[in-house]
């Protein structure tokens, strides 16, 4: 299949794995670029720039195919050393770089300088039209459904989509809820370029977390997720649990009140336990809704090749029969 998307970063399908803290290690980013996608390694996860480059090393010695990292701006008080992890990418060779989490112009010249192509990743059409205006290559367009970050205005994708397409020029991939090949002609339909996944790419063999998160997801209904850290508008859709249920009875009875050390326990520094050492209760982890749709744990290559003969399937047959029959 043949889209903006796919032309942008030279891969063969539409199909990009966001990053993901504690998950996007470069055994997943290369799976996903080997079988065809954008696997993405995710730069915060390792603890400074030298891991990172490391880390690059050894996604380029598993692919040799166009592979991406991301970077998420965080709201922080020692921010990260941002120019150390991009030096790192730059030097590296990474060809794609995924931003998130607030505007990236700062950093924009010297990954543009570097030849690497920029999607970041929004939540609603006004910041995806800011990281138009600013020089970005490509959005990722993440509706209210998707795990992790949601943004604060709680559009679905069936409107987020097609307003998205409406009002950019560069291309866009669909993200949050998207698990299947008919999530992929959906967001075709819809005016994006491709699609973007996250939960669904944790629940694969190559994902390098714990078999408990994997079966988590796999067990979880698409009434399973909670929005956490709403106000302090700082919203995570996250798979509820007892830590999660904790933290929303703190956020009730704290109401405005509520400051980030009230929650601290339940959010800071979890990732490890619950992805390495499979402690399912001891934080609240990023999970989409998409998870009602996630019954089995593949390889990569089967979800991808999957993916792909479903969406052809559906276009060639389903569409066309209907066409074909008025
Ligand atoms: C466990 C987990 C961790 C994530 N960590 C990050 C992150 O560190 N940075 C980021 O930009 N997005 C992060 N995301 C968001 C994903 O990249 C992606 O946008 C999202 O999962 C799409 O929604 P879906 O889960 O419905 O596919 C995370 C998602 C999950 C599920």
């Amino acid at each position: 299949m043949k889209t903006r998307i796919t032309e942008l970063f030279g891969i063969q399908h539409p199909i990009i794995q966001g990053g993901m803290h504690y998950v996007g290690y470069a055994q997943l980013a290369a799976a996903v670029s080997n079988a065809g996608g954008l696997g993405i390694i995710t730069a915060l996860t390792q603890r400074t720039p030298a891991a990172l480059a490391d880390e690059i090393r050894r996604c380029a010695d598993m692919t040799d195919k166009p592979f991406g990292v991301n970077l998420t701006f965080l709201p922080s008080v020692t921010p990260p050393d941002y120019p150390g992890y991009i030096k790192a990418i730059v030097d590296g060779g990474v060809k794609v770089v995924e931003t998130a989490g607030n505007n990236p112009q700062k950093w924009l010249p010297v990954l543009k300088e570097a030849g690497i192509k920029v999607i970041h990743k929004c939540t609603a059409v006004r910041h995806a039209l800011k990281a138009q205006a600013i020089g970005c290559d490509a959005v990722s367009v993440d509706g209210f459904e998707c795990g992790g970050h949601p943004g604060e205005d709680d559009v679905p994708n069936f409107i987020l989509l097609p307003r998205a397409a409406g009002a950019l020029s560069i291309p866009f991939v669909a993200s949050g809820g998207m698990a299947d090949g008919r999530s992929l002609v959906a967001a075709l339909a819809l005016g994006a370029d491709g699609m973007n996944m996250g939960t669904r790419f944790i629940a694969t063999r190559e994902a390098p977390v714990h078999e408990n998160v994997k079966q988590a997801i796999v067990a979880a209904s698409e009434l399973d997720t909670r929005l956490v850290m709403r106000p302090l508008r700082n919203t995570e859709r996250v798979l509820a649990n007892a830590a999660v249920e904790r933290l929303l009875e703190k956020e009730r009875s704290l109401g405005a009140e509520l400051k980030f050390e009230d929650i601290a326990d339940e959010v800071a520094g979890v990732y490890p336990r619950i992805m390495q050492q499979g402690d399912m209760d001891a934080g609240a982890w990023s999970c989409g809704m998409v998870a009602g749709l996630i019954s089995d744990v593949p390889t990569v290559r089967e979800l991808i090749d999957r993916i792909m003969a479903e969406a052809e399937g559906l276009i060639r047959q389903r569409l066309a029969s209907m066409l074909g029959a008025t």
